[in-house]
Parts: structure tokens; sequence; C-alpha cells
């Protein structure tokens, strides 16, 4: 689907990781499905460029595929790895794949894997991960801003800070916070080295800004600051 048309609003209020899946081999169709989830990815920096996203045949929790990417584990290529994994995993999502971010699968030269598939709505881990099932289990937002939302504050800044809340992150961590700046711009900060999951979470920021307004952009401030304007 052309991403200007996908609705990533509801997309990322929708999304929870898949971790049971239909038994389901991957057919030419299904290969140019997630080949036009990654190619509908943007990079994180203008200069910046596309990983080289790969398909793997090994299959976790009877997934299809896994999909990833070799990376060297600096901040700039984690924050594009968890930017850029992050527009895949909604791309496909449009197209009705389950997916599953995995720190636990590596494949070689790459910090970790994202397990696709066609989700099992049936048997008890699908039962599991349907209750488990998105927002309850995230921090309300208050909680996460380093300054309070003025009273004003443009509608748009909420829906983007609550998307980015809803970011996916390993072990649900939600290692950051939010800044609102202006009406047009926020700033998302990762404490240590969790840049894969800075970069994930920005990536719902900028889906977000840029379906509400048409425009948005992502600045590198400082080691885990990045600015989210539109
Ligand atoms: C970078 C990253 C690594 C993850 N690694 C694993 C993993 O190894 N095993 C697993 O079961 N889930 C993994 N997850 C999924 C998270 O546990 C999950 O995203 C989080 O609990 C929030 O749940 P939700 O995705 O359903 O909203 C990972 C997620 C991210 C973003």
């Amino acid at each position: 689907m052309d991403s200007s048309r996908m609705n990533y609003i509801s997309l990322i209020r929708e999304r929870h990781s898949t971790r049971a899946y239909e038994p389901h081999a991957l057919t030419e169709r299904d290969r140019e499905e997630v080949a036009g989830a990654i190619a509908s990815a943007v990079p994180l920096r203008s200069s910046g460029h596309l990983l080289h996203w790969a398909l793997a045949e090994r299959s976790v929790m009877g997934c299809s595929t896994l999909l990833y990417a070799q990376c060297d584990p600096s901040e700039e290529q984690l924050l594009e790895y968890g930017y850029q994994g992050e527009q895949i995993v909604l791309a496909l999502l449009a197209n009705g794949w389950g997916t599953c971010w995995y720190a636990s699968v590596r494949l070689p030269g790459s910090p970790c894997s994202i397990a696709v598939g066609r989700p099992s709505r049936e048997g008890p881990r699908a039962a599991i991960t349907a209750m488990m099932a998105r927002g309850y289990t995230r921090r309300p937002l208050e909680k996460l801003l380093t300054n309070p939302v003025p009273e004003d504050c443009s509608p748009i800044v909420l829906t983007v800070l609550n998307s980015a809340r809803l970011a996916p992150s390993a072990v649900n961590r939600q290692p950051w916070t939010f800044q609102v700046v202006s009406d047009n711009e926020v700033v998302i900060s990762t404490e240590g080295d969790r840049f894969l999951d800075l970069g994930i979470c920005a990536a719902h920021a900028m889906v977000t800004a840029r379906q509400l307004t048409g425009k948005a952009t992502i600045r590198w401030l400082s080691r885990g600051r990045l600015s989210v304007s539109w």
C-alpha cells in the first residue's frame, strides 16, 4: 500500500507483538508485499540510506520469515535499524501481517530480527497475546514527560506523543522521555544506549506527524536525543 494513504495512527493503536502464527509458506506475491513494505521506509537522516533488509528462512514461533539487516553497533546505525524496521512493521500490519521484534534472535551481523507471519487467532498462545495486547501495558503519558504539556497545546502534539508512547521496546522497557518544545516540535530522549528502541519510538512520532500535517522532520540533537518537528 502507498505509504501516503496508510492510516498510521490507527495502525499504531492496533499493533501488538504477534507470537502465534498460522503455518504459511511465503508465496511470490507475499515476498513482493514484504519488499514493498521495506521500500516504504525512509531513513532517519536525510543523508542516510536504507539498510539492506533481507529475509531469513528460519522460523521462530511458527512465523513465515525473519527480517534482518547487517548493522554495526553505533548509535547512528541502531537508530536507523529501529526507525526503518518499525516503519516496515507498520506497513506489513497494513497488509494483515503480524510481526514481533526479537532481540533474542540475532542473524549474522544484526542486532535483532523481526518475525513476520499470518497471525493465528486460535490456540493458547494467541489468547495470551491478545490478553496482553496494547495500551494497558504502557506508562501514562504524564510519567514520560519532562515538562508539563501546556493547557492550550495543539491536539497534534498530543496525538504524536501518544503514538510515540505506544511504540514497542525490548522487554517493554519504554526507555524514553518526551519534551514538548512548541506546538510543532517534540524531543524524544533515551537514557543509556537504548538507541534501537529510540529509533522505533521516533518512527511512531514521525509517521503520525506526517499523516496529520503532510510533513515531518527528524533531527539528531545529541547522544540519545532526537527532535521531531512538523
Ligand atoms: C528491540 C526489541 C526487541 C524485542 N525482543 C523480544 C524478544 O526477544 N522476545 C520477545 O518475546 N519479545 C521481544 N520484543 C517484543 C516486546 O516484548 C514487546 O514489543 C513489548 O512487550 C510491548 O508489547 P507490544 O509489542 O505487544 O506492544 C522486543 C521488542 C523490541 C522493540
